[in-house]
């Protein structure tokens, strides 16, 4: 964000809506006091061209730093990949990355990195209100099947129609378009499910949209 007043569509800080995270919070606020233990803010900018859209704040990651995608390896390999491809650079505030919009499907923290149904359900006006508030937005990331189902129910589009699958492209009603990648998760990388080249290759899809 370039000022200080929040992006639309930012959950506040004592959101209560899913009793579950609100009380995980408070733990890790009684245990972790210098953490930022709250919904995750959304980072970009309101020109954005590009969103990502990640699962969930990490919790020694987003859920300590208070952004998106910083303090883990999650995010080490998305802004590595990101400034590889000439879409970020480091600075000694974080990660800069101009035209480009990260968020998450749920904006706390869940227990074991698990979001459930209902606080997915819970979570996505707050993604549909951020997205809706990028004029200039041509293509969103979905990093995992999560983030891919929440984008399709924020942009606008019927689920059955659009079948996860990484690397795949849709063309949703609205026009904009979503890429679908495996999250890069440790997880993820460890078991080779998703590699750095398929990573990049995904992420480098939506050059074609750059303005
Ligand atoms: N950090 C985030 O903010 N989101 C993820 O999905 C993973 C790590």
């Amino acid at each position: 964000m370039t000022d200080e007043s929040p992006h639309p569509g930012t959950p506040p800080k004592d959101c209560a809506l899913c009793p579950r995270l609100a009380a995980y919070r408070a733990e890790q606020i009684a245990r972790h006091p210098g953490w930022w233990n709250a919904p995750v803010p959304p980072l970009g900018d309101a020109g954005a061209w590009l969103a990502i859209v990640g699962l969930a704040p990490g919790l020694k990651g987003a859920n300590r730093t208070g952004k998106p995608f910083h303090g883990d390896e999650a995010g080490a390999m998305l802004f590595g990949t990101l400034a590889e491809l000439g879409l970020a650079t480091e600075t000694p505030e974080g990660w800069s990355a101009p035209g480009l919009f990260i968020t998450n499907a749920v904006a706390c923290a869940p227990p074991g990195n698990l979001p459930e149904t209902a606080e997915k359900h819970a979570c996505r006006p707050y993604l549909a209100e951020q997205l809706a508030a990028l004029p200039h937005l041509k293509v969103v990331v979905a990093l995992g099947e999560t983030a891919h189902q929440a984008a399709i129910k924020a942009i606008g589009g019927k689920l059955p129609k659009y079948r996860f699958g990484h690397g795949v492209v849709h063309k949703l009603p609205s026009g904009v378009c979503l890429v679908d990648s495996y999250h890069c998760s440790r997880l993820n990388t460890n078991t080779g499910l998703l590699t750095p080249a398929m990573f990049k290759a995904a992420l480098e899809s939506t050059l074609a949209w750059r303005p």
